[in-house]
């Protein structure tokens, strides 16, 4: 018998047969891994500022410096990033959620207004952010409906303060 304090658990699983796993359990469980919130940017073939919201950022490798994140095949931005030879992130602090929300939604030119920080390669970096990679694109990969884009941090900076932070759909601040 299961004592009251068990947790329940809802599950997902591809069994012969089914074509695929239950995607509304698949993202509701990968929404329980917190992370924190980058926009990452680059520039067009006309050169004109691009940038999308993305918390699939991470690390790859200390030697030599790589960072990875996913790029949604149906992303606006995708153009710009396949052919894109530099890429910035900026790692949100906690009182930009406003820009990550600008970042995931807004449909005409996202940096019309704003002040950035122009980086290696001329990609635009979002100012007051909690730290900085800016790289140079090494590899795409392609998997599933995202390209993986492993980029080399050429230069990176970072400041002390509250992150923003991401967990099933909520912001936090941490
Ligand atoms: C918190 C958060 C994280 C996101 N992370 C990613 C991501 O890692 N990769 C991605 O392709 N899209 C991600 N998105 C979705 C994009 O920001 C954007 O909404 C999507 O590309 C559709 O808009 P667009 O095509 O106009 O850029 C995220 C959105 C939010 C709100």
């Amino acid at each position: 018998m299961q004592s009251p304090a068990t947790p329940e658990f809802i599950r997902a699983e591809k069994r012969e047969g089914d074509t695929e796993l239950d995607a509304h359990v698949f993202r509701q469980a990968l929404g329980q891994f917190a992370t924190g919130i980058t926009i990452i940017t680059t520039k067009n073939a006309d050169g004109k500022y691009v940038g999308v919201t993305a918390n699939s950022f991470n690390s790859v490798s200390l030697h030599p410096p790589l960072v990875l994140w996913s790029l949604s095949k149906k992303a606006s931005s995708h153009d710009a990033f396949s052919v894109a030879t530099h890429y910035g992130v900026s790692v949100l602090s906690a009182d930009q959620e406003a820009l990550s929300h600008h970042f995931s939604t807004f449909k005409g030119d996202r940096f019309e207004g704003l002040e950035v920080i122009e980086g290696l390669g001329g990609v635009p970096l979002i100012p007051n952010a909690l730290a900085h990679f800016e790289c140079k694109v090494r590899n795409r990969h392609d998997e599933g409906d995202h390209f993986i884009m492993v980029g080399e941090v050429l230069r990176c900076d970072f400041r002390e303060g509250e992150a923003l932070v991401y967990r099933s759909r909520k912001y936090f601040r941490n």
